[in-house]
C-alpha cells in the first residue's frame, strides 16, 4: 500500500477519570509516542487526525495535523469512532482508564477526619474492543495496538492482538525499576496476526516511532 493514499488516526495521551469537579484518576503517560507518530506521518499519510488526552502539554497536539482534543476515555472513544473511515491505520498508543468512577460527584467531596474512603469504580469501554463490531463497514481498516507489560510481555501482548482483533500490537517492558511508561530507551516487540514478531529499537520515543511507522507502511498489504 502506498501510505499516501491511507489515513493516519492517532490516539494518544491519558484520558482523565473524574472523581468530583477537582479530583481525578489518571495515570503518568505523557503522550510523546503518539505525538511523534503522528508528526512523523504528516510527510507520508493522506491526512493526520490526532485524538489526545491530556498529557504533557508540548505533546497535546501536531501542527499541520486534524487534532481533537478529549478529557475522558468515553471521548476518546467517541471521538475515534467519528474519526473511522475507509483505508485508515489506526494507532491507539493512548493509556485510557480501565475503571472510572461509579458514582462521580457534582460538588466536591469533603473529608471526614479520620475515616477511610472508598472508591467504586466501575469499567470504562475499551475503545479497541469497541470497534470491533464496526470494522466491516470500513475498507482497509488497520488496526494497532500498544501493550505496556510489566511480565509475561510476549504472552499478554498476544492475546491482546487477538482479544482485540488487531492487525499488530506494539509490546513493550515497562517498570524495570522506576514508575512510569519508560521515559528512557526502550524496545518494542512488534506481533502480527501470524505471531511473526520483529524488534525495533532499542531507542527513545521518537526513534522508535520512527522505526514503528516505517515498518507498518512496509507490512500493510
Ligand atoms: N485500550 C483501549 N481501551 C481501553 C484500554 C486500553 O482501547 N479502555 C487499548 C490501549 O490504547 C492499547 C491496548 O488497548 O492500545 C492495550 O492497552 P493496555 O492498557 O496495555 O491493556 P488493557 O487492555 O487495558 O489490559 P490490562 O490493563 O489488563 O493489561
Amino acid at each position: 500500500m502506498n501510505p499516501a493514499e491511507l489515513r493516519l488516526l492517532v490516539a494518544s495521551g491519558p484520558p482523565r477519570e473524574w472523581l468530583d469537579p477537582v479530583r481525578f484518576i489518571s495515570n503518568p503517560s505523557t503522550g510523546r509516542t503518539g505525538w511523534s507518530l503522528a508528526t512523523l506521518g504528516l510527510d507520508r499519510f493522506r491526512e493526520v487526525v490526532f485524538v489526545s488526552g491530556p498529557g504533557l502539554r508540548q505533546y497535546g497536539s501536531v501542527d499541520g495535523a486534524h487534532n481533537v482534543a478529549v478529557d475522558t476515555t468515553e471521548e476518546m472513544m467517541n471521538a475515534v469512532h467519528d474519526h473511522l473511515a475507509d483505508q485508515t491505520l489506526l494507532i491507539m498508543s493512548a493509556a485510557p482508564a480501565d475503571y472510572t468512577p461509579a458514582e462521580p460527584r457534582d460538588k466536591k467531596m469533603k473529608k471526614v477526619p479520620g475515616d477511610p474512603l472508598t472508591l467504586t469504580l466501575k469499567p470504562t469501554s475499551d475503545i479497541l474492543k469497541s470497534i470491533i463490531p464496526l470494522a466491516d463497514r470500513y475498507k482497509q481498516l488497520y488496526r494497532v495496538g500498544f501493550a505496556a507489560e510489566t511480565n509475561n510481555v510476549r504472552e499478554y501482548a498476544a492475546r491482546k492482538l487477538r482479544e482485540k482483533q488487531l492487525d499488530f500490537i506494539c509490546a513493550n517492558e515497562v517498570y524495570k525499576g522506576q514508575r512510569g511508561f519508560g521515559e528512557n530507551e526502550n524496545s518494542l516487540l512488534v506481533i502480527d496476526k501470524s505471531d511473526d514478531s520483529m524488534k525495533l529499537g532499542p531507542g527513545d520515543k521518537e526513534d522508535l516511532a520512527r522505526e514503528l511507522l516505517n515498518y507498518l507502511i512496509q507490512r500493510i498489504p
